[in-house]
């Protein structure tokens, strides 16, 4: 069993898809360790997304992800980083799959709903910047 770092973005939230997203967490059955409504820090949201600092779009991605709260969600399953990914579809909508949430929500590269950590590593990183220890359950 492995744990991943799941959010509803800003545009998620906004247009009321919480309880969607929420419900095909629980349906699929991931148990949900840590879950949170959350207005991100601009510099939790740089670095959350270091990886992407030289890229053009940067700023923008920035202030998308602190527009506005975010739900912070702690998922934990087999295969748990994967599986989640696959839920989300691709990451530019046009390429998502009917049945994937971005397949079904969204239309644009930039809005695209959720995140989920690509790897181990990112999962232990993104867990780690977005809860603290007491946050998350045993
Ligand atoms: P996340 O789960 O959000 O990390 O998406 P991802 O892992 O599927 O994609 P990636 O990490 O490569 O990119 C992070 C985010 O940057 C994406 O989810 C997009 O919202 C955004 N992004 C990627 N390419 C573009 C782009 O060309 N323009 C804009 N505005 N945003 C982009
Ligand atoms: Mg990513």
């Amino acid at each position: 069993t492995e744990r991943t770092f799941a959010m509803i973005k800003p545009d998620g939230v906004r247009r009321g898809l919480t309880a969607e997203i929420l419900r095909r967490i629980e349906l699929k059955g991931y148990r949900t360790v840590g879950l949170k409504l959350y207005q991100i820090p601009r510099e939790t949201a740089e670095s959350h997304y270091g990886e992407h600092s030289a890229k053009p779009f940067f700023g923008e991605l920035v202030d998308f992800i602190t527009s506005g709260p975010v739900v912070a969600i702690a998922l934990e399953g087999e295969n748990a980083i994967a599986g989640w990914r696959s839920m989300m579809g691709a990451t530019n909508p046009a390429n998502a799959a009917p049945g994937t949430i971005r397949g079904d929500f969204a239309t644009s590269v930039g809005e695209n709903v959720t995140h989920g950590s690509d790897s181990p590593e990112s999962a232990q990183r993104e867990l780690a910047l977005f809860f603290a220890e007491g946050e998350l359950l045993k």
